[in-house]
C-alpha cells in the first residue's frame, strides 16, 4: 500500500476524482489546504479522509511555510504527494525533499502557457488544442517530467471558462490514471524523461479531438 498525501487550494474537484477512482494500492492518508475555507476540505471530511490546514499567511515567508508543510506531510509518511489545485510556488528545497514523488496537474499542453490565466492565455494566442498535463515537480514553475498529457479543441465561440470545463473533464480521467501508474510502480524517470512501463504505446497520452467532451 502507498500513503498519498493531496494537497489543495480550492474546490478540490481533481482530488475527488483521484479518491473516487478508488486506486487498487493507494491509501489517501490525507488532504492538505493552504486555505482554511478550500471546498474540498469538507468533501473530504466527509468520506472520513484525514485533513489539515496550514495557513500560509501565518508564516513570514516562503521558506517557513514551506519547511512546516513538509513537517506535516511527512507526518503522513507519504509515497507520494499530489498537487491538485494547491496554488503555492514551492521552494527548491520542497521540491528537491519530494523528488520523483511530487506531481502535479497543470491547465495547459506543457511547456506552453505556464503559470497562471492559462485558459484565456490560450484563447488570446488562437492555438487550435489546449489540454493539460501531469508532471513531476522539478523546481523550475510548471517543468519537470511529463506523465502524461490530454489535449482538446478550443472552438471559436470559447471563454476561459467553457474552455476551462472541456480541459478539467480530461483533467478527472488524467490524473487518476498518473496515480495509478505511479502506485503500480510503472513510472521511472530517465535523462529527465518518464519511461512508463505500463503504456509503451504513446496514443494511451493523447485523447483525440474528437473523442474529447
Ligand atoms: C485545475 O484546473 C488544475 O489543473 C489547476 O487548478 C484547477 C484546480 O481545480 N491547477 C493549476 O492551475 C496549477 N498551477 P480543482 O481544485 O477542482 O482540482
Amino acid at each position: 500500500m502507498k500513503n498519498l498525501v493531496i494537497l489543495i487550494s480550492g474546490r478540490g474537484s481533481n482530488m475527488q476524482a483521484i479518491v473516487n477512482a478508488q486506486i487498487a494500492g493507494a491509501h489517501i492518508a490525507a488532504v492538505i489546504s493552504n486555505r482554511p475555507d478550500a471546498a474540498g476540505l469538507a468533501w473530504a471530511a466527509e468520506r472520513g479522509i484525514q485533513t489539515a490546514v496550514l495557513d500560509h499567511k501565518q508564516f513570514a515567508d516562503r521558506e517557513r511555510f514551506d519547511q512546516a508543510l513538509a513537517e506535516l506531510i511527512d507526518g503522513y509518511a507519504p509515497d507520494l504527494v499530489v498537487l491538485a489545485g494547491f496554488m503555492r510556488i514551492l521552494t527548491a528545497a520542497f521540491v528537491q525533499r519530494y523528488e520523483n514523488r511530487l506531481i502535479n496537474m497543470h491547465p495547459s499542453l506543457l511547456p506552453a502557457f505556464t503559470g497562471l490565466h492559462t485558459h484565456q492565455r490560450a484563447i488570446d494566442e488562437g492555438v487550435k488544442l489546449a489540454g493539460c498535463t501531469v508532471h513531476f515537480v522539478t523546481a523550475e514553475l510548471d517543468h519537470g517530467p511529463m506523465i502524461a498529457q490530454a489535449a482538446v479543441p478550443v472552438l471559436d465561440n470559447d471563454s476561459a471558462d467553457t474552455l476551462a470545463a472541456r480541459i478539467l473533464v480530461q483533467e478527472h480521467q488524467l490524473y487518476p490514471q498518473a496515480v495509478a501508474w505511479f502506485v503500480a510502480d510503472q513510472l521511472q524517470v530517465v535523462d529527465g524523461k518518464v519511461k512508463n512501463a505500463a503504456a509503451a504505446n504513446p496514443e494511451v497520452f493523447l485523447r483525440a479531438p474528437s473523442t474529447a467532451s
